[in-house]
């Protein structure tokens, strides 16, 4: 088993993008099936624990976690073969997202380009089904592997298992704590079709030459590292709300009184805000509380001063929730896991 330390004070703040102060009993790599097997064992035993990739998507708001935080190191790279219609990859779960887009793009295969950049692990990435520029996850991926804490088999989740939808799938929920994700198998089509529709993609692509992926990939890097705060730079998880969801009732209501909230359809009756949008328009870019605040240039960045601490973050994200409600009678649901025990 591969015990990076038997100490309870493994220290977390480097271990998660927003960087707060806060450590944990044990740290513990999953970099093989003796691993898993050892993690199970744990699990039947009761021991608290954690599943953490690079930590992205994970908030330690309590600067005492008492658990043993298990990190998912499975590594491997794989081409299945094409079928005419689909290259078929199958990429281990500790991978890094962003390299494994450059892979695909460097090796011809078109596809996943509009998701580069996405900090965090091949393995967590169907928990949140990532998505940006047009494309989420669910529409690459055929299949996604897993060890069965339960019962200590490997199983596969066909892609209707895995019941994604906007920032969510089964693993937030039924399948939750149950399972790790052990690999994630991709489809990527043979005949590539780019995704230009959202926002800059477009226009800035033609900047880096004729439409590929390899230029799609150039084009979606330029205007994250334009946009997004670097969690090197500045402690932070990407977008901390999702952009909520309403019905058309409330979304006609509030396009009546605010002409210049930006939306979206989705679906059926549903209607989808820009959070950024409703933050932005409480006046609350570059609010600061403490040692946290909302990012000056993007209002749905909360951002990590420096000094910051889990209950002035926990403080910011109540103001900016009340701010919003109150404003426009919308409830923003944070996007991150917030690891508050
Ligand atoms: P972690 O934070 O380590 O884990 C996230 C969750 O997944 C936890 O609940 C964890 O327990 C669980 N988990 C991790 N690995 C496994 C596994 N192997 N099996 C089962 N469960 C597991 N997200 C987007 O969708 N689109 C974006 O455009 C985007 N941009 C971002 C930009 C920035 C600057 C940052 C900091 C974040 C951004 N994110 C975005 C969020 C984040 O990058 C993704 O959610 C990413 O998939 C998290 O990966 P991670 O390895 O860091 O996950
Ligand atoms: N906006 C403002 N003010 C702001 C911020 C945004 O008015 O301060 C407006 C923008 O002008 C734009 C709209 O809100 O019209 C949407 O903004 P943007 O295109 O930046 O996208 P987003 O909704 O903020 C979402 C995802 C991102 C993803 C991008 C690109 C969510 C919660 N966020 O951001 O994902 O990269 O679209 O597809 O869905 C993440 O999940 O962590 C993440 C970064």
């Amino acid at each position: 088993m591969s015990a990076l330390t038997a100490t309870h004070s493994v220290d977390l703040q480097p271990l998660h993008t927003f960087g707060l102060p806060a450590r944990a009993r044990e740290l513990r790599l999953l970099a093989n099936r003796a691993d898993l097997l050892a993690f199970a064992r744990a699990r039947q035993e009761e021991q608290a624990f954690l599943l953490l990739g690079e930590g992205s998507n994970t908030v330690f708001t309590n600067p005492q976690v008492d658990a043993t935080v298990w990190k998912v190191a499975l590594k491997g790279h794989q081409y299945l073969g094409c079928d005419g219609v689909h290259h078929h990859l199958r990429v281990q779960a500790g991978e890094n997202w962003h390299q494994t887009v450059e892979w695909t793009v460097a090796m011809g295969w078109g596809g996943l380009e509009n998701l580069a950049l996405i900090p965090g692990c091949v393995g967590a990435s169907p928990v949140q089904n990532i998505g940006a520029y047009g494309v989420e996850l669910k529409d690459r991926v055929s299949a996604v592997h897993v060890f069965d804490l339960d019962t200590q088999l490997e199983r596969a989740f066909t892609v209707d298992e895995c019941e994604f939808a906007y920032r969510d799938s089964v693993f937030k929920h039924a399948a939750q704590g149950r399972y790790v994700i052990t690999a994630v198998d991709f489809a990527l089509p043979v005949q590539w079709q780019p995704v230009l529709g959202y926002g800059d993609v477009a226009r800035c692509v033609g900047q880096f030459g004729a439409i590929s992926p390899m230029n799609v990939l150039k084009a979606v890097c330029a205007i994250r590292t334009e946009k997004l705060p670097d969690p090197v730079v500045l402690g932070n998880s990407g977008s901390f709300f999702k952009n909520p969801i309403v019905g058309a009732a409330q979304a006609k209501a509030l396009i009546e009184q605010f002409p210049n909230v930006v939306h979206y359809p989705a679906g059926l009756n549903r209607v989808k805000l820009a959070a950024g949008w409703l933050i932005d328009h409480c006046g609350l870019k570059g609010h600061v509380l403490g040692g946290v605040g909302v990012y000056s240039k993007q209002a749905l960045i909360l951002v990590n001063l420096g000094q910051g601490q889990g209950s002035e973050l926990l403080q910011l994200i109540r103001y900016v929730q009340a701010q919003v409600k109150d404003r426009f009678g919308v409830l923003l649901e944070p996007e991150p896991n917030l690891i508050q025990a």
